[in-house]
Protein backbone atom coordinates (compact mmCIF):
# COMPACT_ATOMS: atom_id res chain seq x y z
CA UNK A 1 0.00 0.00 0.00
CA UNK A 2 1.45 3.67 -1.05
CA UNK A 3 1.61 6.24 1.58
CA UNK A 4 -1.63 8.13 0.12
CA UNK A 5 -3.55 4.97 -0.06
CA UNK A 6 -2.65 4.36 3.66
CA UNK A 7 -3.72 8.01 4.18
CA UNK A 8 -7.42 7.23 2.28
CA UNK A 9 -7.81 4.50 4.49
CA UNK A 10 -7.25 6.62 7.75
CA UNK A 11 -9.35 9.33 6.45
CA UNK A 12 -12.24 6.64 5.81
CA UNK A 13 -11.20 4.71 9.34
CA UNK A 14 -11.34 8.45 10.58
CA UNK A 15 -14.44 9.63 9.39
CA UNK A 16 -16.33 6.14 10.49
CA UNK A 17 -15.09 7.19 13.25
CA UNK A 18 -16.95 10.04 13.98
CA UNK A 19 -19.80 9.10 12.62
CA UNK A 20 -19.61 6.54 15.29
CA UNK A 21 -18.97 8.82 17.70
CA UNK A 22 -21.75 10.67 17.21
CA UNK A 23 -24.20 7.80 17.31
CA UNK A 24 -22.74 6.70 20.53
CA UNK A 25 -23.10 10.04 21.77
CA UNK A 26 -27.09 10.31 20.24
CA UNK A 27 -27.75 6.92 22.22
CA UNK A 28 -26.43 8.68 25.22
CA UNK A 29 -28.45 11.51 25.19
CA UNK A 30 -31.38 9.71 24.89
CA UNK A 31 -30.96 7.10 27.41
CA UNK A 32 -29.90 10.07 29.61
CA UNK A 33 -33.18 11.74 28.82
CA UNK A 34 -34.80 8.71 30.11
CA UNK A 35 -32.71 8.19 32.85
CA UNK A 36 -32.44 10.82 35.98
CA UNK A 37 -32.00 14.42 35.37
CA UNK A 38 -28.79 14.47 37.88
CA UNK A 39 -27.67 11.06 38.12
CA UNK A 40 -25.41 11.51 41.08
CA UNK A 41 -28.09 13.35 43.02
CA UNK A 42 -30.52 10.73 41.91
CA UNK A 43 -28.64 8.35 44.17
CA UNK A 44 -28.68 10.49 47.36
CA UNK A 45 -30.80 9.12 49.81
CA UNK A 46 -33.31 11.78 51.95
CA UNK A 47 -31.42 10.90 55.65
CA UNK A 48 -34.58 12.70 57.42
CA UNK A 49 -37.92 11.03 58.26
CA UNK A 50 -41.32 12.57 56.85
CA UNK A 51 -42.64 14.26 60.37
CA UNK A 52 -44.44 16.96 61.88
CA UNK A 53 -41.32 18.92 63.04
CA UNK A 54 -39.55 18.27 59.90
CA UNK A 55 -42.58 19.53 57.71
CA UNK A 56 -43.18 22.56 60.40
CA UNK A 57 -39.84 23.66 59.43
CA UNK A 58 -40.02 23.16 55.77
CA UNK A 59 -43.06 25.05 55.75
CA UNK A 60 -41.52 27.94 57.64
CA UNK A 61 -38.21 28.14 55.24
CA UNK A 62 -40.48 27.91 52.02
CA UNK A 63 -42.73 30.36 53.17
CA UNK A 64 -40.52 33.39 53.82
CA UNK A 65 -38.18 32.32 50.72
CA UNK A 66 -39.64 29.80 47.83
CA UNK A 67 -43.37 31.08 48.17
CA UNK A 68 -43.10 34.47 46.05
CA UNK A 69 -41.83 32.20 42.80
CA UNK A 70 -43.88 28.48 43.27
CA UNK A 71 -46.96 30.17 45.01
CA UNK A 72 -48.31 29.09 48.05
CA UNK A 73 -49.28 25.85 47.75
CA UNK A 74 -46.89 24.73 45.19
CA UNK A 75 -48.88 24.80 42.38
CA UNK A 76 -46.06 27.36 40.52
CA UNK A 77 -47.10 30.90 39.06
CA UNK A 78 -44.68 33.50 37.31
CA UNK A 79 -41.53 32.20 37.30
CA UNK A 80 -41.10 29.35 39.65
CA UNK A 81 -42.59 25.86 38.31
CA UNK A 82 -45.50 23.85 39.50
CA UNK A 83 -43.81 21.60 42.26
CA UNK A 84 -46.99 19.49 42.41
CA UNK A 85 -47.11 18.43 39.13
CA UNK A 86 -45.61 15.14 37.70
CA UNK A 87 -43.24 17.16 35.45
CA UNK A 88 -39.69 16.95 37.11
CA UNK A 89 -37.56 19.01 34.75
CA UNK A 90 -34.64 18.57 37.05
CA UNK A 91 -34.79 15.55 38.60
CA UNK A 92 -37.36 13.98 40.56
CA UNK A 93 -36.33 11.88 43.24
CA UNK A 94 -35.82 13.31 46.85
CA UNK A 95 -31.66 13.56 46.19
CA UNK A 96 -32.51 15.73 42.45
CA UNK A 97 -34.77 18.32 44.46
CA UNK A 98 -32.28 18.37 47.38
CA UNK A 99 -29.40 19.37 44.90
CA UNK A 100 -31.62 21.37 42.97
CA UNK A 101 -32.33 23.54 46.29
CA UNK A 102 -28.75 23.91 46.98
CA UNK A 103 -27.14 24.53 43.78
CA UNK A 104 -29.74 25.80 41.73
CA UNK A 105 -30.37 25.52 38.26
CA UNK A 106 -27.76 27.59 36.24
CA UNK A 107 -29.19 30.44 33.70
CA UNK A 108 -32.82 30.69 35.45
CA UNK A 109 -34.28 32.39 38.02
CA UNK A 110 -33.98 29.09 40.57
CA UNK A 111 -30.63 30.34 42.26
CA UNK A 112 -28.60 28.36 45.03
CA UNK A 113 -30.11 28.50 48.36
CA UNK A 114 -27.39 26.52 49.46
CA UNK A 115 -25.58 29.87 51.37
CA UNK A 116 -28.91 30.69 53.26
CA UNK A 117 -30.58 27.23 53.79
CA UNK A 118 -28.70 24.68 56.28
CA UNK A 119 -28.73 21.36 54.89
CA UNK A 120 -31.35 19.81 57.58
CA UNK A 121 -33.72 22.64 56.85
CA UNK A 122 -33.17 21.63 52.49
CA UNK A 123 -34.41 18.21 53.43
CA UNK A 124 -37.55 19.67 55.39
CA UNK A 125 -38.15 21.82 52.56
CA UNK A 126 -37.56 18.03 50.31
CA UNK A 127 -40.26 16.71 52.70
CA UNK A 128 -42.49 19.89 52.67
CA UNK A 129 -42.43 19.98 48.63
CA UNK A 130 -43.40 16.54 48.76
CA UNK A 131 -46.57 16.93 51.38
CA UNK A 132 -47.80 19.38 49.03
CA UNK A 133 -49.20 17.56 46.49
CA UNK A 134 -51.56 15.56 48.45
CA UNK A 135 -53.79 18.36 49.72
CA UNK A 136 -54.07 20.19 46.05
CA UNK A 137 -57.93 20.28 45.74
CA UNK A 138 -58.74 19.20 49.62
C1 LIG B 1 -36.97 34.03 42.01
C2 LIG B 1 -37.90 32.93 41.84
C3 LIG B 1 -37.64 31.62 42.56
C4 LIG B 1 -37.46 31.41 43.92
C5 LIG B 1 -37.46 32.45 45.04
C6 LIG B 1 -37.33 29.98 44.08
N1 LIG B 1 -37.41 29.35 42.88
FE1 LIG B 1 -37.36 27.34 42.57
N2 LIG B 1 -37.44 27.64 40.58
C7 LIG B 1 -37.57 28.87 39.95
C8 LIG B 1 -37.53 28.68 38.51
C9 LIG B 1 -37.66 29.74 37.45
C10 LIG B 1 -37.36 27.27 38.30
C11 LIG B 1 -37.26 26.54 36.95
C12 LIG B 1 -35.84 26.20 36.61
C13 LIG B 1 -35.78 25.46 35.31
O1 LIG B 1 -36.05 26.07 34.28
O2 LIG B 1 -35.49 24.26 35.32
C14 LIG B 1 -37.32 26.67 39.62
C15 LIG B 1 -37.17 25.31 39.84
C16 LIG B 1 -37.28 24.70 41.07
C17 LIG B 1 -37.28 23.27 41.28
C18 LIG B 1 -37.15 22.22 40.21
C19 LIG B 1 -38.48 21.98 39.53
C20 LIG B 1 -38.40 20.96 38.42
O3 LIG B 1 -39.41 20.81 37.72
O4 LIG B 1 -37.36 20.32 38.25
C21 LIG B 1 -37.42 23.07 42.62
C22 LIG B 1 -37.48 21.74 43.34
C23 LIG B 1 -37.48 24.37 43.24
N3 LIG B 1 -37.39 25.33 42.27
C24 LIG B 1 -37.60 24.58 44.60
C25 LIG B 1 -37.47 25.82 45.21
C26 LIG B 1 -37.37 26.01 46.62
C27 LIG B 1 -37.46 24.92 47.67
C28 LIG B 1 -37.21 27.36 46.84
C29 LIG B 1 -36.99 28.08 48.14
C30 LIG B 1 -35.81 27.75 48.89
C31 LIG B 1 -37.23 28.00 45.53
N4 LIG B 1 -37.38 27.03 44.57
C32 LIG B 1 -37.15 29.37 45.31
C33 LIG B 1 -37.73 30.09 40.56
C34 LIG B 1 -37.60 30.32 41.92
Amino acid sequence: MTERQLAGVYQEVRGFGLAAALVVAGAAGIAMLEAAADPEAAKVKNPTPVSEASLAAGQTVYNKSCRPCHSRDGGGGAPGPSLIDDEWRNGSTDGEIYAVIRKGVVDTRMEAWDDRVSEADTWNLVNYIRSLKPQVGK
